[in-house]
């Protein structure tokens, strides 16, 4: 199965993306609703937070973890590398290459939580590939709960996107990261409010394309992937609005189990 984890529903944007680009694999995907949000978090516990959940998938049969979350993925990608023997896929890079690729005037914007703006990897990232890149980023710490709370249409909402991609417009970015995966169920606001002119980049959509052609090169690993049964959806807790938010990005009514998974102590290994 193809693990999927974030701290909480947002993600499910890029299990939806995943679904849609590779119909024929099954994925388990976990939502650490428990302990959401991440972004406010500090690196060492978004660490220790990733590890347990990558630990629960593969508990669960995943042969292949994606961290469908930047805040994880800004702080623990080398670490999850580094611990556990399976592929790690995550958000952040498939949304360089296709910023880099795209962008033409070598203005790249990035938006996200704080988590993952201040840890710098986009600007790290960018500049490593192209280093005459400029790159613009802009923390957006209400945006999370916004969307938590179903503000797709009000007023409010629209007035604080305007606000935080204000600089980015005077900054004249020819490319905007949705740098957060809760973010693309704003697009359609961000869209009008950053221009029309600048590409949105969905990092779901990327990392769907990303893993698609991964497994079309080891297609004896994919083949071990499971490519029957259903999917199935875990979440450390079920909140207020877990189930309208799920059904939203996929349109769909979502079976949400929630796990009874406590991390045990004895079993984590002991932070670097
Ligand atoms: N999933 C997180 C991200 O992509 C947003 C929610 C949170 O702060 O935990 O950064």
């Amino acid at each position: 199965m193809i693990g999927i984890f974030d701290s909480g529903v947002g993600g499910m944007t890029v299990a939806k993306a995943i679904e849609k680009t590779l119909p024929e694999y099954r994925l388990v995907y976990f939502g650490d609703l428990a302990r959401t949000p991440y972004g406010s978090k500090s690196p060492e516990t978004i660490i220790r937070y990733a590890r347990e959940n990558t630990e629960f998938l593969i508990s669960k049969g995943a042969k292949l973890i994606i961290i469908a979350c930047n805040s994880a993925a800004s702080v623990a990608t080398e670490t999850l590398k580094e611990e556990f023997d399976l592929p790690i896929f995550e958000v952040i890079s498939p949304a360089i290459k296709k910023a880099v690729a795209t962008s033409k005037t070598g203005r790249i914007g990035i938006i996200g939580t704080r988590a993952t703006i201040t840890s710098g990897v986009y600007e790290k990232k960018i500049r490593k590939q192209n280093s005459s890149f400029k790159v613009y980023s802009t923390p957006c710490p209400l945006l999370v709960p916004l969307v938590e709370e179903g503000w797709f249409e009000k007023r409010e909402t629209k007035m604080i996107l305007r606000r935080y991609l204000h600089p980015l417009k005077l900054k004249q970015v020819d490319s905007l990261v949705l740098g957060c995966t809760h973010y693309p169920l704003l697009k359609d606001l961000i869209r009008p409010r950053i221009g029309k002119r600048v590409k949105v980049i969905d990092s779901s959509e990327e990392v769907a394309a990303d893993l698609k052609s991964y497994l079309r090169e080891h297609s004896s690993f994919a083949k071990e992937l499971t490519q029957n049964g259903r999917h199935h959806y875990y979440v450390s807790d079920i909140t207020y609005t877990a189930h309208s938010i799920a059904q939203r990005i996929f349109g769909r009514e979502i079976q949400l189990n929630k796990t009874t998974y406590a991390p045990q102590s004895g079993e984590v290994k002991s932070e670097k």
